[in-house]
């Protein structure tokens, strides 16, 4: 495989409240990697239609995730943040792909089953789909790395697949068309972190998520320092002390979510946390998860709550986002068509 320019995509969907899972396993992580890579944030919001989303609401979402991507240290004039519905490519790339990949592979997609649920007769064909769609998101840019959570890993083990077979189908007008032995890399998944997964604050076996019922579950990223503090309050615990040793952690969900929590927004590892807080009643250690939750977490909530009041900003940095993003995709894309055999518009 030849070398690729490494660079990072990620996407995130304007669908529901931003919580803390998608703070600590998604944002935080992308703010970090601009230091080392080159870097595409994306609202995809082509990805938000797969189901069904009031078009108000949408806005006002697409425009809340920017506000996040911002607030949380994004630099747009570093990195490129854009909305996925403003770059055709994406779209234009998707079509190509649903011709190389095979529905063998879409039926083995556990999230389309999870998220078809019984009625899949009644699921959009846009669903069905999302996989390819997103390997055209990532591919667009041949983007070598993808900080994803654990439950994408699927989809970028597909997106690697598809890539695969397109570089061995086209090998012959790959090579002819000057793109040497493959045209796209072969992406890799970033996963990691003390809280790749961030769980429910009601209970340490399920993710957090925005569409659990009950609000005490998740902290919302525009949560005030008020809700912050009683949910963290009153999130579950067990009744021993935290453990001194990691391992101590083992069969303790709760106590393991919040000190993952923790480690994650103090930039520290599970271990520094209990060197610390090991042997402490869960009374003490909340009351510093609060202190520390409302110092990382406030001010980002406050910007966002400022960069939405003012969506002709948030407007102009998606548009100048997306004409540096189709700068990237435009000339891929069409080198795509060609390697395909299609003729060129002159
Ligand atoms: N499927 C991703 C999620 O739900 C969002 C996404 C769409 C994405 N396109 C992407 C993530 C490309 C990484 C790269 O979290």
């Amino acid at each position: 495989m030849p070398a690729f320019k490494e660079l990072v995509f990620s996407g995130v969907q304007p669908t529901g409240n931003l919580h803390l899972g998608n703070y600590l396993g998604a944002i935080k992580r992308f703010v970090a990697m601009q230091a080392q890579f080159e870097c595409l944030y994306c609202v995809v919001d082509l990805h938000a239609i797969t189901v069904w989303q009031d078009p108000g609401e949408l806005t006002r979402q697409i425009r809340e995730v920017t506000a996040a991507f911002l607030a949380a240290g994004i630099d747009p004039a570093r990195s490129v943040v854009f909305n996925q519905s403003q770059v055709p490519q994406h779209a234009e790339l998707a079509w190509i792909f649903n011709c190389v990949a095979r529905l063998g592979w879409l039926n083995r997609m556990t999230q389309f089953k999870e998220k078809a649920g019984k009625d899949r007769e009644n699921a959009s064909v846009g669903l069905y789909d999302y996989p390819v769609l997103m390997a055209a998101d990532i591919l667009a840019y041949r983007a070598t790395h993808v900080p994803v959570g654990e439950d994408q890993k699927q989809h970028l083990e597909l997106t690697r697949d598809i890539a695969q077979k397109f570089n061995n189908d086209f090998a012959g007008t790959i090579a002819e068309q000057g793109h040497g032995e493959a045209f796209f890399p072969l992406t890799e998944p970033l996963i990691g972190g003390p809280a790749a997964r961030v769980m429910s604050l009601r209970d340490g076996t399920k993710k957090m998520s925005k569409s659990d019922p009950s609000d005490y579950s998740r902290i919302n990223l525009t949560d005030d320092s008020d809700a912050i503090a009683q949910k963290v309050r009153k999130a579950k615990t067990d009744a021993e002390p935290l453990p001194s040793e990691t391992a101590g952690l083992e069969k303790r969900p709760e106590a393991d979510n919040l000190v993952g929590i923790f480690a994650a927004l103090n930039d520290a590892s599970r271990e520094d946390v209990l060197r610390e807080y090991g042997g402490a009643q869960f009374s003490a250690f909340k009351g510093a998860l609060v202190d520390l939750a409302v110092a990382k977490l406030g001010p980002i909530g406050a910007e966002m709550k400022r960069l939405v009041a003012d969506p002709g900003h948030i407007d102009a940095v998606l548009a100048d986002g997306a004409a540096r993003a189709e700068a990237i995709a435009a000339p891929n894309v069409a080198a795509v068509k060609d390697i395909v055999g299609f003729v060129r518009r002159r």
